[in-house]
């Protein structure tokens, strides 16, 4: 069994790479900093007469940090779905990056950066889960022809899956088969991939849900890192009202499919329709 030694920096050839590095987007990306990254037209979406999602216009700033919030079956994983391209709507567009996307698969959609937690369907549950965050960084370098260029990738992606797993607060458990991990330490790790695969826009719909109390705070922490680093876009849908107005640059909230109020947590706290028809007027924080 290998040991934590084996992840010692080597003077010039392990740890080339920071995190900084590591986290470090495209300069085009970082130019991009303050234009919509996605913007919705319109977007609607029927099942039979339901109108799940009706004519939501909506848009992202490039790394900030936003929450959909709503009442249960308001329509947020639906619009989710939209986004991502798991569902097609029945009218209006999505744009990424002032291109429209409508029509594009979820596999084009994540080739392009966007990247989403699949509730732990892309986790090999048998691999370890530094072996997990290594394929994921490969699988974004792709494999080279060469021996030797192999071997130099994998020991590249290991160290960076490893700085990766510190980043997530995951590297103690670097070494234990991925079925093994708590439900949070699962969502830790189904981050890391995504960071590995280098999504630039993060959708997590309801990171928390089915967590423990202890573990909860360790998934806010991890994404107030994320956002502070200020080099991803994040979408976050989520109940804990807590997290949700400490976290987010922006609120948007949902109910019966229709956008009702988009903005700042203090104005999304102080608005009346919010406090009405989601707070139950009594505008409380949990
Ligand atoms: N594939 C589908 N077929 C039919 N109806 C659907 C489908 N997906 C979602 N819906 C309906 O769309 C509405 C919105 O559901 P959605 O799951 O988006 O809500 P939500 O805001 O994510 O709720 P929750 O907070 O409970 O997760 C619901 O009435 C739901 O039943
Ligand atoms: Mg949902």
């Amino acid at each position: 069994m290998r040991s934590l030694e084996r992840f010692k920096p080597l003077p010039g050839l392990r740890f080339k790479k920071g995190i900084r590095d590591l986290l470090r987007l495209d300069m085009d990306m970082a130019e991009n900093k303050m234009t919509p990254v996605i913007e919705t037209q319109g977007l609607t979406i029927r099942f039979g007469g339901h109108v799940a999602v009706d004519h939501v216009n909506f848009r992202i700033e490039s790394f900030t940090l936003k929450s959909i919030i709503g009442p249960n079956g308001a329509g947020k994983t639906t619009f989710f779905n939209m986004l991502t391209g798991q569902y097609k709507p029945t009218s209006g567009k999505v744009f990424l990056k002032g291109e429209e996307i409508t029509h594009l698969s979820p596999a084009q959609r994540t080739k392009r950066g966007m990247g989403r937690s699949f509730q732990l369907t892309n986790i090999f549950p048998f691999l370890t889960v530094l072996e997990n965050v290594r394929l994921a960084v490969q699988s974004r370098q792709g494999f080279g022809f060469n021996f030797w260029q192999n071997y130099l990738h994998f020991s590249e992606a290991e160290d960076e899956a490893y700085i990766i797993l510190k980043d997530v607060l995951l590297d103690e458990k670097w070494n234990a088969t991925s079925a093994a991990l708590t439900h949070g330490e699962k969502r830790k790790l189904e981050i890391a991939i995504l960071l590995a695969l280098k999504a630039e826009i993060l959708f997590l719909d309801e990171p928390t849900a089915g967590m423990s109390q202890e573990e909860v705070p360790a998934i806010l922490e991890l994404l107030q890192t994320i956002r502070d680093a200020r080099n991803r876009t994040m979408l976050l849908v989520e109940h804990k009202m807590d997290m949700v107005m400490s976290l987010s640059d922006t609120i948007m909230v949902l109910q019966e499919g229709k956008l009702i109020a988009d903005g700042s947590p203090d104005e999304i706290y102080r608005n009346k329709a919010v406090q009405e028809a989601y707070l139950g007027g009594g505008a409380s924080h949990e």
